[in-house]
């Protein structure tokens, strides 16, 4: 088959390396790939420690991307020769204060019902993993089963193999689809309309500026804006692995790289398209961050990202055929863009060479859209 993918991030690149090896021929329409969400992402795999309370179908989905990931890190990385940097170090939960505490106890109790495995650690056993951090903390523990990878990495490896195996990139932005004879056509300004017998509206939080779009699908996805920040610390030692901690109610993020980098995030906020960058969220993540481990005052302040994360009506995905039409979708990957696109990118891949829904994203179907 011949498939245009409508949006050049994670969602979109994924899918197009597991069409492309089924030896489909792919093009991917993005005027500037992999500068959005997949840029600013930290590259947690974090299905326990993202988990809600009253997510539990989308924590399964979540898990079962995450088993997909090492396989998949495999198969990218064998097309291209470029490391992706996996890294099953685990996730230190740490709660600062005892109402921190409290709320990350109730936490695991909850995680542990839904099975999942969070050992709690005492201060000693936390300085023996990561004698740089401070402390004491009144909550400690660790989720063995959260990992990460380098995104960057990954866009970069992804984008070589999508080279490799001929993906065709068109970097101009698609203004519009047209709905002709039944089958939805891109339409790009200025360009005559390319014909393809699928596309795949892969365009993350950028969904809302296709015209053309059912207003189903163009109003079900909304930004949710996230700042996130980048330090070099001087050694690749300051911390060994992903912390997540509650400090005086603010959640935090610390995500180390070999290259001694640390990602440290992030806000969340539901202000629209607003791109400015606010000094008191960076200030707070970053004196939490300096609270939790005391020498990460001496790291070089790097980068500071806005970007926007895309959510949906429910927060869940929405994957698959739209309306029996040649349209399929992969949108709403919120909080969890590089987690679930192992998996949505695989159940996608097959939606499309089949026809039918995946079992695995039976409840993730446009069915949802269509019955709004
Ligand atoms: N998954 C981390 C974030 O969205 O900030």
């Amino acid at each position: 088959m011949d498939i245009g993918i409508i949006g050049g991030g994670i969602a979109g690149q994924s899918a197009a390396f597991r069409l492309a090896a089924a030896n489909h021929k792919v093009t991917i329409y993005d005027p500037s790939p992999a500068t959005g969400a997949s840029l600013a992402a930290a590259g947690m795999l974090a299905p326990a420690s993202e988990v809600n309370f009253s997510e539990v179908p989308l924590l399964r989905l979540m898990q079962h991307s995450n088993d997909l990931w090492p396989d998949f890190v495999r198969q990218i990385e064998s097309v291209s020769g470029v490391s992706i940097g996996l890294r099953m170090d685990g996730t230190l939960i740490l709660g600062y204060e005892p109402n921190d505490a409290r709320d990350l106890e109730r936490l695991a109790e909850f995680q542990r019902e839904l099975g999942i495995e969070v050992t709690r650690l005492t201060h000693r056993q936390v300085k023996e993993l990561e004698p740089e951090l401070g402390g004491p903390f009144p909550f400690a523990a660790m989720i063995s089963t959260d990992n990460q990878l380098d995104n960057r990495q990954l866009m970069h490896s992804l984008e070589v193999a999508l080279d490799q195996l001929g993906v065709k990139i068109v970097h101009k932005s698609v203004s519009s689809l047209a709905l002709k004879g039944g089958n939805y056509e891109i339409v790009l300004d200025d360009h005559p309309t390319p014909r393809h017998d699928i596309v795949l509206l892969a365009a993350g939080s950028q969904v809302g500026s296709i015209t053309g779009l059912p207003t189903a699908i163009s109003g079900a996805i909304r930004p949710v804006k996230g700042q996130i920040i980048r330090v070099q610390a001087q050694s690749n030692t300051l911390l060994n692995r992903v912390v997540r901690s509650k400090t005086y109610g603010k959640t935090l993020y610390m995500v180390p790289r070999t290259s001694g980098e640390i990602v440290i995030g992030a806000t969340q906020e539901e202000v629209g398209f607003d791109t400015t960058a606010k000094v008191r969220p960076i200030a707070e993540m970053l004196t939490n961050a300096a609270l939790l481990l005391p020498g990460l005052g001496e790291a070089d302040f790097k980068e500071q990202l806005v970007r926007f994360r895309p959510g949906s009506i429910d927060n869940a995905p929405i994957v698959g055929q739209y309306c029996n039409s040649n349209l399929f979708l992969c949108l709403g990957h919120f909080r969890h863009g590089i987690l679930l696109s192992a998996a949505l990118s695989k159940y996608v891949a097959e939606s499309i060479q089949s026809g039918k829904q995946p079992s695995e994203i039976e409840g993730f179907g446009a069915a949802r859209l269509e019955a709004n």
